[in-house]
């Protein structure tokens, strides 16, 4: 088991605990983390994270080579109550000082959102404070808030191991999808550029550590799209063309895997970078009086880890005017402060959630433009996040 992460508690604004501070309890067990937080919003919009505890499950899923559902499901199921004792501990809290609970509903795999749902009420129901049920993809939205004021709009990349799109972040409950990923997620693009080449998991920190001596001109492949004027992705061609890459070349090396770790990671960030250069037109188009030093392009998920799609996006952000703002990677990451401030942000607006919420599988943050976008495909169990 790995052991549990605590992230110092830290102070991110002076003032926080005026009158109308909320202080929040944040679960979240959507992916292979199992995460509770304490989170207190201050009236003026600073956050102060009283705790920041994460689990994660990685040595549960690394025999398999990516997350088993099942096996993320009962790994929840076995240590949420102590995470959620230790956030609540190194808060210095009992419940009754909260001033509401937030749970992960969605997306996300259906067995571990459940298990943080189911947990979140009980607590809300027990305690007798309200509960809200946030989207995972609102949590990632709202995490640059975390570390410093990040006043609406701007423009998010989320680039996950599930999720590949830019949304205009307008405000709390009100994001505008830009573009996203017809197939695979930049994330499993790196996880399987991993696999093929037997470099471990998760992928992307492995692919990065590989390419570090790689020469990333050896290997010609893939970008689709790119010079389009829209923003969406498409990952699964590349994937193809870097397991026949892998697959022509006899008895690999070191030095092959390493070129050709360097040249997926490379297109990888390319592609972030050309579409994200469509992404900022259409941003500057749909917020034309936003003067220049206030265009921000915020990137997070796992992805964002990674320091050459970092420098990439960097330079894109400079030529195209905008800001480019990384959160530090324990935001980047899942983590349960993001749904505590997603909640504690709800809260503040009146926007609590009855115990009859539902978990998610799917549920994509603009949920209109998910629902006329035929590149989501709705399918039966509606569009794709
Ligand atoms: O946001 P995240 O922790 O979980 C979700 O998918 O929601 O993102 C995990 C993804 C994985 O695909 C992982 O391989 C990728 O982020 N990742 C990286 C790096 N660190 C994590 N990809 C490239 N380079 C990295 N350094
Ligand atoms: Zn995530």
């Amino acid at each position: 088991m790995t052991p549990i992460a605590d992230t110092a508690p830290q102070r991110q604004d002076a003032g926080a605990a005026g009158a109308a501070s909320l202080t929040v309890l944040g679960l979240e067990t959507s992916c292979d983390e199992t995460a509770a937080a304490v989170v207190r919003l201050s009236p003026d919009g600073a956050a102060e994270i009283l705790s920041d505890v994460v689990r994660a499950q990685i040595e549960d899923h690394a025999p398999y080579g990516g997350v088993v559902p099942e096996i993320a499901a009962r790994a929840h199921a076995e240590v949420l109550d102590t995470v959620t004792r230790t956030a609540m501990e190194r808060a210095g809290l009992d419940y009754d000082a909260l001033d509401g609970v937030a749970a992960t509903a969605g997306p996300g795999l259906v067995g571990g959102v459940m298990v943080g749902l189911m947990t979140g009420k009980a607590i809300a129901l027990a305690a007798g404070k309200p509960f809200v049920a946030v989207n995972h993809l609102e949590g990632h939205a709202l995490s640059p808030r975390l570390e410093a004021p990040c006043p609406f709009p701007y423009l998010l990349l989320l680039v996950s191991g599930g999720h590949t799109q830019f949304l205009a972040v307008e405000d709390v409950g009100k994001a505008r999808r830009l573009g996203s990923t017809i197939d695979d997620a930049a994330g499993e693009a790196f996880d399987k550029t991993a696999k093929i080449m037997g470099l471990g998991f998760p992928g992307g920190p492995a692919v990065e550590r590989a390419a570090q001596d790689g020469d990333p001109a050896r290997f010609r492949l893939p970008a689709p799209f790119a010079g389009a004027d829209h923003c969406d992705f498409s990952f699964s061609g590349l994937k193809t063309a870097i397991l026949r890459a892998w697959e022509e070349i006899d008895a690999p090396t070191d030095r092959d895997r390493a070129d050709l770790a360097a040249a997926a990671q490379q297109t990888i960030a390319i592609i972030l970078m050309d579409r994200a250069e469509a992404a900022m037109g259409m941003f500057a188009e749909l917020f034309p009086d936003l003067e220049e030093d206030a265009r921000r392009l915020v990137v997070a998920g796992g992805v964002a880890a990674n320091s050459k799609v970092r420098a990439k996006l960097d330079l894109a952000a400079h030529v195209n005017g905008f800001t480019l703002i990384a959160p530090p990677l324990k935001w980047c990451t899942d983590n349960a402060a993001m749904i505590a401030l997603a909640g504690a942000e709800r809260l503040r607006r009146g926007m609590a959630d009855d115990l009859s919420a539902l978990a998610r599988p799917r549920w994509p943050l603009d949920a209109e433009r998910a629902a006329s976008d035929p590149a989501m495909g709705g399918g039966r169990k509606g569009p794709k996040a």
